[in-house]
């Protein structure tokens, strides 16, 4: 894609994700239906449902060969890379949505045969949008982000899922405690911007495909590290525990997972 079909692509999404923030942000203050899913703390609210679907129609009227992976399943059922795919997780912190009404995120990643074009993730309560690709760079709003600086994990803030610190799944704690600090914000949206914007030197979480798309996607092009921990190749398609960091910090999380 040349310049000019880039910038019409942001302008064009970044568009949905303001009216989705006008539209989410007053939502917030009307009653909502709340479900669970796998488990009672797996919930799904009809804001999830109904933005999700706000996206797939969007996205279809705007790419008609689109493949659309969401997580609620209002898209397709996507089985490899070929063409054109996109990544929808409409409201990414579904449980900070309904409780704390703020760092919540809404993430789109759009691939071509497989590789990376452009992704953006908005913390919808502030209406600020990270948004960007490898041959367009990563802005935040207007403003240009640069690779952050590599910070050691001894030096810096790692931010990580809770659950698994809880139950010492994956070298979690190992990894924490080695840490400056650690942060658990409960949104993987809202943690990829805070390594983005230079706020933390690594994420590490176990995560579906619409969790990690549009942050690897992002992070990539910004000079940061993706990768799992057991050395597989990351697959944007498959589930799994995902690393991203300055490439020091990854080396320092690495070695931990050997010992
Ligand atoms: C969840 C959040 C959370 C992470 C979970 C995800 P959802 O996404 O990103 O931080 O720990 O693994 O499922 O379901 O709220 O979109
Ligand atoms: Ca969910
Ligand atoms: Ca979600
Ligand atoms: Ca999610």
């Amino acid at each position: 894609m040349n310049t000019v079909q880039l910038t019409k692509l942001d302008k064009t999404v970044s568009g949905w994700m303001h009216d989705m923030q006008t539209h989410v942000m007053k939502r917030l203050t009307q009653k909502m239906t709340i479900e669970t899913k796998s488990n009672h703390r797996d919930l799904v609210t009809n804001v999830d449902r109904e933005t999700e679907q706000f996206y797939v129609e969007a996205i279809r009227t705007f790419d008609p060969q689109a493949k659309i992976l969401g997580e609620e399943g209002l898209g397709d059922r996507v089985t490899d890379m070929d063409g054109h795919v996109w990544f929808v997780d409409p409201i990414d912190g579904t449980m900070n949505f309904v409780k704390q009404h703020a760092e919540f995120a809404s993430m789109l990643a759009y691939y071509e045969d497989g590789q990376p074009v452009m992704a953006w993730i908005m913390d919808v309560a502030n209406n600020q949008i990270v948004h960007g690709g490898p041959e367009y760079g990563v802005f935040l709003d207007e403003q240009r982000l640069e690779k952050p600086n590599l910070e050691s994990l001894a030096d810096g803030l790692i931010v990580l899922s809770g659950a698994r610190l809880l139950y010492e799944q994956y070298g979690f704690p190992e990894i924490a405690k080695a840490a400056l600090g650690y942060r658990v914000y409960g949104s993987a949206g809202i943690s990829y911007l805070r390594l983005l914007t230079g706020r933390a030197v690594g994420y590490i979480s176990y995560m579906k495909p619409w969790d990690f798309a549009a942050g690897v996607l992002l992070s990539q092009a910004l000079g940061l590290t993706n990768g799992t921990i057991d050395g597989s190749t990351l697959n944007v398609l498959q589930s799994g525990v995902v690393l991203t960091a300055n490439e020091k910090a990854f080396d320092d999380i690495i070695q931990i997972q050997q010992k």
